[in-house]
Order: structure tokens, then C-alpha cells, then sequence
């Protein structure tokens, strides 16, 4: 049996799907009760990683859990040790969790404190670990539907930094991969996408898919700051604007790590856009 927190997120909706299409027995953890569209034959538990008691139910019986951080919990709740404890007292052997590419290239960034405390526990904590450290996600476009499907506009600071989006597709198969497959333990994989694009051409994708035009504008970051603080708290917003504005050579380059476990190149953002369609239509 497989726990997956975030099940209703960005990765843990692909990684349910996945791992029920491989015949895994998946426990999926929500805040909500079960999600209206959900998938055939996977066990849904109310719970949240912001509480480790209200995810015993959902940890009992498991061998391995997929752990995400979704929202505030990124930045402020409970002691990882809580919920680590939790998971080896419930006989978990095996942990992946979803950190950052900032847990490498900015060691000491305020904004991604919780994502270390959260490694450094899941690497001394018993079970079985492997670390995901993906860059910028293609997902971060959704913040764009609502202004394109109004005004057929991107709004976004950085027009021209063009950096290597990820899937989270890819990191949901790299996490099926790593929670289903022996040879993942101990591994830290770095996560990113087959080359950078920039908002400006990721506009020019979603055009594309579309077949209409759209048009971009870009913001200075103070109006990006305002942008992002809709839906990201506050204490985190200058790290993700500085990765978004002033990335390091680091966070330029493409990795190999999604290739390497999946056997297959990593999925461009235009096929995040076309999959995603019908949120900016
Ligand atoms: N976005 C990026 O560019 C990027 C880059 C590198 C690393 N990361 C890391 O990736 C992780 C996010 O992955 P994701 O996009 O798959 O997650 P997500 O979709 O943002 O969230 C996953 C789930 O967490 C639950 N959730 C949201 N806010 C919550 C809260 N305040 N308390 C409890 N549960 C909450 C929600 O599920 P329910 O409502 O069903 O409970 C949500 O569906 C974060 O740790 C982030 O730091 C992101």
C-alpha cells in the first residue's frame, strides 16, 4: 500500500493515477473527502501533512508515502519529526519527498528554511528516502488562466528569463518510480524540464495550443509580488522572485535526472499547455 499526500495537487493527482494504473493499492490523502473526479479503486482519507495525527488513518498498513508540502505548509506547521514519527510508528519503509532545486543552489534562502528542515529529517529519519528537488514548475502557468481566458493576456514579471519548467507530470512518474522501484534509495534527484523557456514564449505556447493569439505583459516585480501573494504566502514570495528574476547559472542548466529514471526526455511546456487546455479556453 502507497500513502500520497497532496493527492488533489499539481504531482499527487498524476501520481494516483499512475501508481492505481500500475495496480497499487493507493491510499490518497485530502483535506476534502473525496475529490468528485477521482480515480476508480483508490481509498481516500480526510487528513493533512499540516497534522500528523489526522494522517495515522492513512499510514496504517503503508509501506511507502509520497510526501508534498501544498500551500502555508511550505512555510510554517508542525515539526517534521511529528509526522516522520508518525510514518516510521505506522511501519512505513520507504519516503519520497517533494523539496526544491533551492535546497541546492540556495542553501541559505529564508523562503525554503521548512524545505531543508523537511530533507535534513527525511534523511536521519529510519525508513528508506529518496529526495526530489524539482526547479520551477510549468503548473506556476495556471496563475495566468484566469486573464487568459478573459483577455487573452499573460501578466508576468521576468518576460525573457527563460528557465527549464518541469512537468509535474514528470515528477509524479519519477515519484511513481522511486516509490514503487528498488534502486532509488538514498538518491536526490534534481528535476527540470528538456530546456528553458521563457514567459514569453511560454505565452507563445499556450497561443499555440489555443490557435488564437495572446498577448504578454510584462509587470515590474512589485506587481508580480502583488500577483503571487494571492495564492502564496508572503514569507516566501522574495525567494520565488528571485529564482523567477535572478537565476543562478545552476538553475539554467537541464538536468539529466528525469531522462535517467524515466527513459524518456523530459516533457516540454507546450505539452503541459495542450494537456492543460481547457483551464485557459
Ligand atoms: N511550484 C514550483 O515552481 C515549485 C518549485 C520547486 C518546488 N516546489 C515544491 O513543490 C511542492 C508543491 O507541490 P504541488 O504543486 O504538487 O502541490 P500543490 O498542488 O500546491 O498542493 C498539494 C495539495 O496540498 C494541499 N494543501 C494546499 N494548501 C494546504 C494547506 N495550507 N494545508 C494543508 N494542505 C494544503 C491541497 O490538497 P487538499 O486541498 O486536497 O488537502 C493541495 O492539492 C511544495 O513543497 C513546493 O515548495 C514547487
Amino acid at each position: 500500500m502507497i500513502t500520497v499526500t497532496g493527492a488533489t495537487g499539481n504531482i499527487g493527482r498524476t501520481l494516483v493515477e499512475l501508481l492505481a494504473g500500475a495496480d497499487e493499492e493507493v491510499v490518497a490523502v485530502s483535506r476534502q473527502a473525496q475529490p468528485a473526479h477521482h480515480t476508480a479503486g483508490v481509498r481516500w482519507v480526510r487528513g493533512t501533512v499540516g497534522e500528523a495525527a489526522s494522517l495515522r488513518p492513512a499510514l496504517e498498513g503503508s509501506r511507502a508515502l509520497f510526501l508534498v508540502l501544498g500551500g502555508e505548509l511550505n512555510s510554517r506547521g508542525e515539526s517534521p519529526d511529528t509526522l516522520l514519527s508518525a510514518a516510521a510508528d505506522a511501519g512505513v519503509e520507504r519516503i519520497v519527498l517533494v523539496s526544491s532545486q533551492a535546497n541546492a543552489t540556495r542553501p541559505d534562502s529564508p523562503s525554503h528554511a521548512r524545505l531543508r528542515e523537511f530533507e535534513a529529517a527525511v534523511r536521519t529519519s529510519g525508513p528508506e528516502f529518496t529526495v526530489l528537488r524539482p526547479g520551477g514548475f510549468a503548473s506556476n502557468a495556471f496563475a495566468w488562466a484566469e486573464t487568459v481566458r478573459a483577455e487573452r493576456t499573460v501578466f508576468a514579471p521576468f518576460g525573457d528569463v527563460a528557465l527549464p519548467l518541469v512537468d509535474p507530470a514528470d515528477i509524479a512518474a519519477v515519484a511513481a518510480a522511486a516509490l514503487r522501484e528498488d534502486g532509488h534509495a538514498g538518491r536526490t534527484y534534481e528535476l527540470t524540464g528538456p530546456a528553458p523557456v521563457s514567459p514569453r514564449e511560454q505565452t507563445a505556447a499556450l497561443a499555440e495550443v489555443l490557435g488564437e493569439e495572446v498577448a504578454f505583459v510584462e509587470l515590474s516585480r512589485e506587481q508580480a509580488h502583488a500577483q503571487l501573494a494571492r495564492f502564496m504566502p508572503e514569507e516566501i514570495i522574495p525567494g520565488a522572485l528571485d529564482v523567477l528574476g535572478l537565476p543562478f547559472p545552476s538553475e539554467l542548466a537541464v538536468s539529466p535526472d528525469v531522462a535517467a529514471v524515466l527513459g524518456r526526455p523530459a516533457a516540454p511546456f507546450g505539452a503541459w499547455a495542450a494537456r492543460n487546455l481547457p483551464a485557459f479556453r
